[in-house]
């Protein structure tokens, strides 16, 4: 690690959305109101290294990478990027800082004109940046399809006729292009098949190894994150609720929740296996978060003080490098998640390949 900012922080960042008020809300002077899709995130990311970012859906992931990767703009909040503000910038100043951070999407269809050749399509981001076009656009690309392992002859061909797996490489071609210090990486392998999920990973592992670029992986496959990531941050509804190393989160998770998330992923070693178990009570909504803790309504060691004071993201005594926001961090911490579970009804899937067990 190194002594300088981060390559990437956030300061309690917000985003709500605001809901659109119906006639009868203006006449009843119904105040307005918005979902805290984020809702004070503080996180960080080395350069060189992965957090993952896991939770359940809806629980905010992709509207932070996409805060991150400054295709929203926050409500409140700072995002620094090697220790500069980036909120300010607009226009040509945002457009050149693009060039640091790159986003790849779950959906490869949906996110590639399909009226765009490969080309095209994986030169766009060095087109913006740099003006490149043309012959020297198309040898630039030629150079950058064999690092996401597709052969140059494809850069005529249209992202469609490529299977899932194929068109998430032209993804990472593209957000490669400009060799930017951060990319995010949204779902970039949920919609593939296990064998093909592996090779990407594979990939995103060497690239960071030859390249140095960061990564923040959003995910709700815990395996992948094992594989893949140096940290992992785990979210809900809106807040980051656990914070520390893979290994140190996925071993001893603290959090309620991320002991829940955790206990629901299938484990490969049968003597390993735990008991599952299924958080029960609603999920809050989002519209209106309830004024203590997000999670009290399913928690199974909820007390009174949970339901009406927030409990901060706050390190924990004997676990450096670790932060969890729960008023009963303390007590929790050693409880491993197979003595609190109910039976499971049936035993869970025994799966080998490290891409593939999912908390979603
Ligand atoms: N553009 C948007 N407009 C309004 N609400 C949104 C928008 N994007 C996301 N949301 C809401 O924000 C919440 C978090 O969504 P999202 O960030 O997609 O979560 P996740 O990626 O963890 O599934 C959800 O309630 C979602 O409906
Ligand atoms: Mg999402």
């Amino acid at each position: 690690m190194t002594d300088g900012p981060p390559l990437l922080e956030t300061r309690d960042l917000v985003k709500h959305f605001p809901v659109n008020r119906s006639l009868r809300d203006v006449v009843r002077g119904t105040p307005p109101r918005a979902v805290h899709a984020v809702d004070g995130v503080s996180v960080s990311v080395e350069s060189g290294t992965t957090l993952g970012l896991i939770g359940e859906s809806g629980s905010g992931k992709s509207t932070l990478g996409w805060l991150i990767a400054r295709l929203f703009a926050p409500t409140t909040g700072q995002i620094l990027f090697e220790g500069q503000e980036i909120g300010g910038l607009r226009g040509t100043a945002l457009r050149a800082w693009h060039r640091n951070v790159q986003m790849v999407f779950q959906d490869p269809i949906g996110s590639l004109d399909s009226r765009m050749r490969v080309w095209q399509v994986v030169g766009e981001p060095i087109f913006a940046q740099e003006g490149l076009r043309g012959h020297a656009l198309r040898e630039r690309v030629a150079q950058i399809l064999p690092t996401v392992g597709l052969p140059p002859e494809c850069l005529y061909q249209y992202p469609h006729e490529f299977s899932g797996g194929g068109r998430q490489r032209i993804s990472l071609a593209r957000a490669l292009s400009v060799n930017p210090k951060l990319i995010v990486l949204d779902e970039p392998t949920s919609a593939l098949d296990v064998a093909v999920q592996a090779q990407i990973l594979n990939r995103l592992v060497a690239l960071q190894r030859e390249r140095g670029n960061a990564y923040l992986l959003i995910t709700h496959n815990v395996a992948a994150v094992r594989y893949v990531a140096h940290r992992v941050a785990v979210m809900y509804l809106g807040e980051i609720v656990e914070v520390g190393s893979v290994r140190d989160v996925l071993e001893r998770p603290v959090h309620p929740y991320t002991k829940a998330l955790l206990a629901a992923v299938p484990v490969a070693d049968a003597r390993r296996r735990r008991t599952r178990y299924r958080i029960t009570g609603e999920i809050p909504t989002l519209l209106q978060p309830p004024p203590g803790c997000r999670f009290a309504a399913r928690c199974p060691f909820v007390i009174g003080r949970c339901r009406t004071e927030a409990p901060p993201l706050r390190e924990i005594a004997g676990m450096p490098d670790r932060k969890v926001s729960c008023h009963r961090a303390e007590d929790v911490a050693e409880i491993a998640p197979e003595l609190l579970l109910a039976p499971a009804e049936s035993p869970p899937a025994t799966e080998k390949a490290p891409p593939s067990g999912s908390a979603g």
